[in-house]
């Protein structure tokens, strides 16, 4: 009925999201930043065809996690297992479908950055220097990044970090900072110079350049922020550190060492492969694989000069082929805090008994995709009242009780001849809908996409109106069936369409659709196009969500807003 509509080649495709720190569990914000965006792109990957794998892993080595199980008075490794645990508890929860979920204190990584450096270093792109690092005379030792809280120079935020400014997004040294502290002891710090390695990024700039003015994915965010660096002059960048927890440095004089985290935790994506299938080369050093990034604001810098640049120093690796940084999700105009109970915290939305795709509709609708997004409660409601049940379930519902009540459970495929102007006008609609939804995807564009896939449900809704089916079906049944055997076609479309942002829904409605196999599995496009054959009987029909009442809200507010206190989990 509907042309096929294939991906130009079908290439293989990688896709991460970022690697979370294991210093607390996530939050709303942490999903729609990475893990749900880098989802619905290898869930609509699998389904186009592509060979596709989505890695992920918890970022376990360097000073935030340490610091975190410290102040807890917890063995790191017993700190660290717990956290992993809640961390994909939580995306298990929302349906992330991780091919591999791995963890950077594995044997499997300390290896693999072991040999990514050890070619790095063979290749010249390591050099050796002296650096000025923090002292704390209160604690007796080196205090790197995140240990140290000061100044930023560059936009006054008094809480940057050693090594970024939260805020600015500014990439710093510690020596940077200004009125630096302990975040220990609070006590004051000296300076004092060590000798450290160094990522010759320098040298890396016109190949670093080259690939982010000819990246031709990248939103106009990403390259611009990257392009800002590149033109302030990139200047060598220390990758060891002096702490104890981390991937030591294979070098003689650096064995008190480990190396910087954000030296190793990129790294983590191909650790993580390899940890899954023996073919993880294919899917990283072959030219027809794709290897896609999906992160937040903060890890932008790293994505687009940092990792790039050791890619291109290794020389072995792909460089992705989209960066998909996203700005920062706030709540009801504020930041996200558990210490203040401002936000809303993953681990307690089991206890709403609300299915993941509904959280999953309303995420979708606000991914920080071009500029910092609000998440609203008023707004949740609205949106999954109107747009999730108004119109799509209602959809749904409409054209399945429909067949199965007045029509006997069954449709009958129309004769070309039977057609009339405004069925050919929805098949059209349905096949340009599949065509620009397809390239809003290639191009990571997920929030326009679902917008689309939504206005193509309300266009089953007006065609249902305007066809007046309940009328009709008294004088002609035959065209009562026509109208539904289409309308049923554009339902099973949008199944698949709309099976990479609400997995489970999809399943339901294919099943109540009385279809085979999956909306879901590999190459579900191609099923879009085939019709359901000359006759075909669906199943009974299930309600597939229920309205949000006022009331229920503040009930969710209330107990979504109190994260789990970390000191419970170690009783
Ligand atoms: O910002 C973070 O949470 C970092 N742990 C992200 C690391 S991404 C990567 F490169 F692994
Ligand atoms: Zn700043």
């Amino acid at each position: 009925m509907v042309k096929n509509i294939k991906p130009k080649k079908k290439n293989r495709r990688l896709i991460t999201s970022a690697l979370p720190y294991i210093n607390n569990v996530p939050h709303l914000g942490h999903i729609v930043g990475s893990h749900l965006p880098g989802d619905i792109f290898a869930r609509y990957s699998r389904a186009r065809g592509y060979e596709t794998l989505y890695i992920g892993g918890t970022d376990e080595n360097g000073s935030t996690s340490e610091i975190a199980a410290f102040k807890l008075n917890v063995p790191i490794e017993k700190f660290a297992d717990k956290l992993y645990k809640e961390h994909k508890k939580i995306y298990d929860w929302f349906e992330i479908s991780y091919d591999s979920f791995s963890r950077t204190s594995k044997k499997i990584h300390h290896e693999t950055v072991k040999e990514f450096f050890e070619t790095i270093n063979k290749k010249g792109f390591i050099e050796k220097n002296k650096m000025k690092v923090f002292y704390s005379p209160t604690e007796n030792m080196f205090l790197p990044d995140r240990y140290v809280v000061g100044e930023c120079p560059k936009c006054g935020y008094p809480d940057a970090s050693g090594d970024q400014c939260e805020k600015c997004t500014s990439v710093l040294d510690p020596s940077q900072l200004k009125n630096p502290k302990s975040t220990i002891s609070g006590g004051k710090l000296e300076i004092r110079e060590t000798e450290h390695l160094f990522l010759k990024l320098d040298s890396l700039t016109p190949k670093l350049k080259k690939w982010i003015q000819s990246n031709k994915y990248f939103r106009e965010q990403v390259r611009n922020l990257a392009m800002g660096w590149i033109n302030e002059g990139l200047k060598p960048r220390c990758i060891t550190r002096d702490l104890k927890h981390g991937v030591k440095v294979p070098l003689k004089e650096f064995k008190e060492k480990v190396f910087y985290v954000w030296f190793d935790a990129p790294i983590g994506y191909v650790s993580s492969t390899k940890e899954i299938t023996k073919d993880w080369e294919k899917f990283w050093k072959d030219e027809k694989s794709e290897v896609y990034n999906f992160l937040g604001k903060d890890n932008i810098p790293f994505h687009t000069i940092f990792w790039p640049g050791m890619v291109i120093a290794n020389g072995e690796f792909n460089l992705p082929k989209n960066v998909v940084g996203l700005q920062y999700l706030n709540y009801e105009g504020q930041k996200f805090s558990k210490s203040k109970g401002i936000g809303v915290f993953c681990e307690r939305l089991p206890e709403l008994k609300l299915e993941a795709d509904v959280w999953r509709h309303y995420l979708t609708q606000i991914i920080p995709e071009t500029s910092d997004s609000e998440f609203r409660w008023k707004d949740f409601q609205e949106r999954v009242n109107s747009d999730l049940i108004g119109n799509y379930a209602n959809y749904v519902n409409r054209v399945l009780n429909f067949i199965y009540t007045k029509l006997d459970r069954k449709i009958t495929k129309p004769a070309s001849k039977e057609l009339q102007e405004i069925d050919k006008n929805l098949l059209k609609k349905i096949e340009e809908k599949r065509k620009s939804i397809g390239d809003l995807m290639e191009r990571a564009e997920l929030r326009k996409a679902y917008a689309e896939i939504l206005e193509l449900s309300s266009e089953g809704n007006k065609y249902i109106n305007d066809s007046e089916p309940w009328n009709v079906i008294k004088e002609n049944p035959k065209r009562a069936n026509n109208i539904f055997y289409i309308s049923a076609f554009l339902l099973k479309n949008l199944a698949i369409l709309f099976a990479p942002y609400l997995p489970k829904t999809s399943e339901k409605v294919w099943k109540q659709l009385n279809l085979k196999g999956s909306p879901s599995c590999s190459g579900a496009w191609e099923e879009a196009e085939k019709d359901f054959g000359k006759e075909h009987e669906i199943n009974k029909p299930e309600l597939i969500f229920k309205k949000i009442e006022d009331k229920e809200i503040e009930e969710y507010r209330k107990i979504t807003s109190q994260g789990i206190d970390l000191t419970e989990l170690f009783k």
